[in-house]
């Protein structure tokens, strides 16, 4: 087992001291690099690099070789891949993001639908993890991720992406026992896809529940959070002798984090339009924190990014508890210069906090 070089990722996430506040970025693999680019090029498209586990480490590391800063690596995959494996046949019509071949429509469907085993019918992704734990070698720690079932459900129901839910939350509401049997099937397969990763090397898990904030608060707490509580208690929270943290993330979830801190997570992910200051007074000392700049601050310039660091840094306040991150993925447009100064001025102007 090969010693961690860099723990301040993990430490903050446990709100054990630091020395600076750690940052790590979503889409921190992605389109605004070149790099990136020209190794999907190689690949030929984006499910072919996912399936690759040699690429797919290649970009995973590409970032923390441009910016020594970045205190961790996340596992380049998708979330769809789960629905995926259930048969769902994905794919990318290039500039429409994601669909599937079958849609989910009715009770029978769900019924049909297997839960795939992590190893056998998501070995790329577990394969794809031992290598970029190798090729780290202890540099960072490794983070592993699943789509929350409410968020995997949509896209399944859906047949891709949707503005408005119309068909998921109209299953939702008209058949609220065939939802269910949807969200138990995926409940159970994220939790061993997540198991799956924490045995390959996955060193703390991000769930990103990214249309939770479409539902209403009693939806939301019966069709997503229940279900993320439950995945959360299926974990194993320990490997390699270390406490594996898990980030749970509602995208517009800001209205519901007393309930999300509850659900045994460590950590809570935050978007932008919440105060980070007033959200670590509401969830006291039960979660650590994770975000939340507006990725459209790096269309700015630098002096602004910084500026925009130091308002967060500054609303946090003392101590140990908060990963920097933004509050959504980055977008391809951005500069990669400038995402390099929002790193720089997150550890220059953080240490302060941590006297
Ligand atoms: O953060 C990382 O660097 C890890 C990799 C990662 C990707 N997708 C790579 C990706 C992660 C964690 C995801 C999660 C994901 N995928 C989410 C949840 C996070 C969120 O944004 O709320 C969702 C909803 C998806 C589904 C998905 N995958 C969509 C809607 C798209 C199309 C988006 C677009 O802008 O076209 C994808 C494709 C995708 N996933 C890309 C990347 C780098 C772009 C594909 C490409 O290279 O063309």
């Amino acid at each position: 087992m090969t010693v961690l070089k860099n723990d301040r990722f993990l430490r903050a996430l446990l709100k054990q001291p630091v020395d600076v506040t750690p940052v790590w970025m979503m889409r921190q693999a992605g389109r605004y690099l070149p790099e990136y680019r020209a190794t999907r090029a190689k690949a030929g498209d984006f499910m072919s690099l996912c399936m690759n586990p040699a690429l797919a480490c290649e970009v995973t590391l590409q970032p923390l070789d441009r910016y020594p800063q970045l205190d961790a690596a996340i596992l380049f995959s998708d979330i769809l891949t789960i629905p995926d494996a259930m048969g769902q046949g994905l794919y990318f019509e290039s500039g429409e993001g994601p669909r599937f071949r079958k849609v989910v429509s009715s009770l029978a469907d769900i019924e049909a639908l297997p839960v795939p085993d992590p190893e056998q019918d998501l070995g790329y992704v577990m394969e794809a993890v031992r290598t970029i734990r190798r090729e780290l070698n202890g540099r960072v720690p490794l983070i592993g991720f699943s789509g929350s079932p409410w968020t995997l459900a949509t896209y399944m129901v859906e047949g891709g992406s949707s503005k408005d839910f119309r068909k998921s939350k109209a299953m939702l509401y008209d058949n609220p026992q065939a939802m269910h049997l949807l969200l138990d099937k995926l409940a159970r397969a994220v939790t061993s896809y997540l198991n799956g990763q924490i045995l390959a090397g996955a060193q703390a898990v991000q769930i990103f529940d990214s249309w939770g904030g479409s539902l209403s608060s009693a939806a939301y707490q019966e069709f997503s959070l229940a279900y993320m509580k439950r995945i959360i208690d299926g974990l194993l929270r320990e490997h390699e002798g270390r406490r594996v943290p898990v980030i749970l993330f509602t995208k517009g979830g800001g209205l519901w984090l007393e309930a999300m801190a509850e659900s045994g997570a460590e950590a809570l992910g935050l978007d932008w339009t919440c105060d980070i200051g007033s959200a670590r007074a509401r969830v006291g000392d039960r979660v650590a924190l994770q975000g939340n700049m507006d990725p459209s601050v790096l269309y700015a310039n630098p002096a602004a990014i910084r500026a925009e660091v130091a308002r967060i840094l500054a609303s946090y306040g003392e101590g140990t508890g908060h990963v920097f991150n933004l509050g959504h993925g980055i977008t391809p447009e951005v500069d990669p210069a400038h995402a390099g100064a929002f790193f720089e001025a997150v550890h220059e102007l953080s240490a302060q906090y941590h006297r």
